[in-house]
């Protein structure tokens, strides 16, 4: 099957506030340097988000976690899961047709597809609310044939069960998954022919229907509104919004001139500076409060750090070329810009607990100030030293 990115592409991805704060969290289940751990989440995340997967979504997630585009793109289009073109908005339709499905009748449903939704796998249905594809073997080979609509497994299938559904789901019921022919899970048809009685205590549904409907979100898009705390870790604040992010899904861009410009945090420059003089952050979601911290911030009692003075804009609209920092890359020289580093000297003075933040806040590249003793080699490079100097510095 191929698989490849749309033609038609949004020219951004942001994740939601909440989603964003979601992401975080997953992010921090995986010890440093281990952060694409995180991808499929992400990727999955994304996709509940928008209903596929785009490229800047993909790229977006990859920026979060350091990754390479085309790792991200690798995974993204891999897994079948990870829809790569736009759905139905209210449901996909994914009939399996590997052997068992299809020898119980697959071949009827895709028709039913076919006729009801689109004459092609990823098509668009006429009033938009549907799509469909046949996709190969997922596991309920004892329950076919079936189709996964939206998140959850519909088994048992026939083709007026799959017609009955669709109409259903195009009223915006929300059928209950599971068999669809009266069977519990998967015994016999006929009945149970040993072990005769089911367990004492049993729920109305098998355990993945029961999940299912105790869940409720089949084919709910989860737009971070409703996102539970599932990062228990972090602590409560990670259920609360998180930073705001722009439509283009990186950081505030500093706007040459403006007086006062949100970080990527959503703090303001002058807030950043009443916090760095050591003055409590009026906010609870204000940067300085972030539960986040890396180890050596821990190790200092410097729990988050402290975000440092940043600019809107370079001094006479003239940055430094941070890349001489060694360790700095394009990538990272663009992050520290949006964040409000244009200068050798604003890094040169950075105390313990603004690397702390700065470590903490350079999404994709943690830890990369202390790993690489940033701070040392930019008082080097801000006094005039050259780059060898500042390179020998950081390897000493
Ligand atoms: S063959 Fe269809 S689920 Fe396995």
């Amino acid at each position: 099957m191929l698989r490849r990115l749309h033609k038609d592409q949004p020219a951004a991805f942001a994740f939601t506030p909440a989603n964003l704060a979601w992401a975080r969290g997953q992010i921090s289940k995986y010890p440093e340097g281990r952060q694409a751990s995180a991808i499929i989440p992400l990727l999955w995340r994304a996709q509940e988000q928008e209903g596929w997967l785009s490229r800047p979504a993909i790229e977006h997630v990859a920026d979060m976690l350091g990754m390479a585009y085309i790792r991200a793109l690798e995974v993204a289009t891999f897994y079948f899961m990870f829809q790569l073109q736009p759905v139905g908005s209210v449901a996909h339709v994914q009939i399996c047709g590997t052997t068992s499905c299809m020898i119980c009748g697959a071949e009827d449903l895709v028709a039913v597809a076919k006729e009801l939704i689109a004459k092609t796998p990823h098509t668009l249905s006429a009033d938009g609310k549907f799509s469909w594809e046949e996709v190969e073997c997922m596991g309920a080979c004892a329950n076919a044939p079936m189709a996964q609509i939206g998140k959850d497994y519909y088994e048992d299938l026939t083709p007026e069960k799959l017609r009955e559904l669709i109409g259903r789901f195009s009223r915006g019921e929300v059928p209950v998954p599971g068999p669809q022919n009266g069977r519990y899970a998967s015994e016999p048809a006929g009945g149970l022919t040993s072990l005769r009685e089911f367990e004492p205590g049993r729920k109305q549904y098998n355990a993945s229907v029961q999940a299912a409907v105790d869940l409720a979100d089949t084919v709910k898009r989860i737009d971070g509104t409703e996102v539970p705390l599932t990062t228990p870790w972090l602590g409560s604040s990670l259920g609360k919004p998180a930073a705001v992010t722009p439509a283009s899904g990186r950081p505030a861009e500093p706007k040459p001139g403006a007086g006062a410009v949100a970080d990527a945090t959503g703090a303001t420059v002058q807030e950043a500076k009443a916090s760095s003089r050591g003055k409590p952050a009026s906010d609870g979601n204000a940067p300085n409060a972030t539960p986040l911290a890396t180890p050596q911030a821990k190790a200092s009692g410097q729990a988050g750090g402290i975000r440092p003075a940043s600019l809107a804009a370079p001094r006479d609209g003239k940055a430094d070329d941070l890349k001489l920092i060694v360790g700095i890359g394009p990538k990272l020289e663009a992050l520290c810009n949006r964040l409000g580093f244009f200068h050798f000297d604003q890094i040169a003075n950075w105390t313990e607990a603004e690397v702390a933040w700065v470590d903490e806040n350079l999404e994709g590249f943690k830890g990369r100030v202390t790993r690489d003793k940033w701070v040392v080699q930019a008082r080097i490079l801000a006094a005039g030293g050259s780059v060898a100097e500042a390179e020998a510095a950081a390897k000493a």
